[in-house]
Formats: structure tokens, C-alpha cells, sequence
């Protein structure tokens, strides 16, 4: 059973509001249908990753990286989870790529910048790239593969990531129907989902209590992928609002 989360990640910097389920609730009871408010891109399968630079002093000098991901990265330089961290470079001229960190040799994460290597180093066959993806040493043979970046302003950059979108399914608890809600989504092992409220659309998300069973306490604030389909529970609040399933992406 997933729990409240407790990840070694350095810190959780941008929540991923990728899958959304918004309902409308009239009276004293949840309403059916429940209508999709937005989609986190216009490719149905993809996601927006929006993060602030003040989130990454890092990456205010050249010849710097994070490396961004919703699931951890195990020991074997694998991901823990189907997802490939992002690699965010800003080169000597201070121009920001996203790459893709999945080695183009067998598959493995590669790491941030590496002072001592001078580029992005793989751990599990010495593979060297730039800083804009290219081959500086094999066995590798092609480059990172890229994602979109636009840079909005000054201090904040876009990513478009293909896959990483997710869909909500809503419904009502059948036990504790008008009162309880049920979100279920696909959950990637180890990456970490909250539940946000708003009661109208112009209001600001708040963080949601959760619960784990149809029937259990909501006593938690953020729960743990589990590799597959994932459902959670809130409680009505109010009578109208939106919920959305929020997907945490932190420093891996
Ligand atoms: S998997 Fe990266 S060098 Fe082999």
C-alpha cells in the first residue's frame, strides 16, 4: 500500500500538473459526469514541465545541469520507474538544452555535468556527451536524444517531454457516495502524486487530504507510485470544485 512519501531526493522542485480531473459538484452531492478540464499539452501523450531558474542557482553559471525527474534513479543506473530523467544544460555561450538522459549506447542514466569529464558522463560504459547532447566519446554512437525548450522569460524555461502526460479517471466512492470522490491514474513506481483542490476555476490549488482505502482516514498529502493503476480518495469539500492529480518532479 503506497504511504505519505519520504524520498531521498534532494528537494521536490516543480509540480507536474499533468493529469487532471475536474468535477463539478452541485448540491448536496457529487455529480456525474465529470468533465476533463485541461490537458497538460496539446500531443495527448505529452507534458509541459514549466521550472523557475531561481529553483536551480546551478544553473545561473555555464557549463552547468540538473537532472529532473518524477522517479528515482536505482543504483544500476537505471530508472526506477518508465521514465528518463531530463538533463537541463546551459553550455558556455549560456544556451539551455533538454536532453534526454537515456544513454544512446545500452540504455543507461546518464549523469549531470561532470567537471572532471567536461561533459555528461555515463557510469556504465564511460560513453561522453556535450552539453547539447553530441558524441564526445563513444561506445556511444549517436547523440541524446532532445526534448522542446522554450525559454518564457528570463528566469523560467518550458519543457514539452512525450510520454509523460497522464489521465484521471474519476468517480464516486461507492461506499461513501456524496461525500467521497475516487481518483484513479496510472502511477509510475516510486514517483510521488498529490491531490490539489480549487473550488472555482480562478482559485489558487490547495494540497488535498487523501486516503488510501474507499473507507480509510484521508490522513495523507502525498502517496507513492506503484507501477500501475493507482486510486486514491478525497473528500468533498464544499459544493463545487476541482481535483487534480499532481505528479512531483524533483533533482534525481
Ligand atoms: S549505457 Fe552508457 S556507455 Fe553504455
Amino acid at each position: 500500500m503506497p504511504e505519505s512519501c519520504r524520498l531521498g531526493r534532494r528537494r521536490f522542485v516543480a509540480r507536474f500538473f499533468t493529469g487532471i480531473a475536474a468535477c463539478a459538484v452541485a448540491g448536496r452531492a457529487w455529480k456525474l459526469p465529470f468533465v476533463s478540464e485541461v490537458r497538460a499539452a496539446d500531443e495527448p501523450s505529452d507534458g509541459v514541465l514549466r521550472i523557475s531558474l531561481d529553483d536551480f542557482p546551478a544553473l545561473d553559471s555555464v557549463q552547468s545541469s540538473v537532472r529532473l525527474g518524477i522517479n528515482p534513479v536505482g543504483d544500476d543506473s537505471f530508472p526506477m520507474g518508465s521514465h528518463y530523467p531530463v538533463l537541463i544544460t546551459r553550455d558556455i555561450l549560456g544556451r539551455f538544452r533538454a536532453l534526454n538522459a537515456e544513454c544512446r549506447h545500452a540504455s543507461c542514466v546518464v549523469d549531470p555535468y561532470d567537471d572532471f569529464e567536461q561533459g555528461l558522463y555515463c557510469p556504465c560504459h564511460h560513453s561522453l556527451y556535450g552539453m547539447d547532447g553530441s558524441v564526445l566519446r563513444g561506445p556511444a554512437t549517436r547523440p541524446l536524444r532532445s526534448h522542446v525548450l522554450r525559454v518564457v522569460n528570463e528566469r523560467t524555461l518550458e519543457i514539452r517531454i512525450p510520454g509523460l502526460a497522464f489521465e484521471v479517471q474519476p468517480g464516486v466512492a461507492p461506499v461513501r457516495a456524496g461525500t467521497r470522490l475516487r481518483l484513479t491514474f496510472r502511477s509510475e513506481a516510486m514517483a510521488v502524486y498529490s491531490v490539489e483542490h480549487r473550488p472555482r476555476l480562478d482559485a489558487a490549488w490547495q494540497t488535498a487530504a487523501i486516503a488510501v482505502e474507499e473507507n480509510g482516514p484521508p490522513n495523507l498529502t502525498s502517496v507513492l507510485g506503484v507501477d500501475g493503476p493507482m486510486t486514491v480518495f478525497v473528500d468533498r469539500v464544499g459544493d463545487a470544485g476541482f481535483f487534480r492529480v499532481v505528479a512531483e518532479f524533483g533533482e534525481v
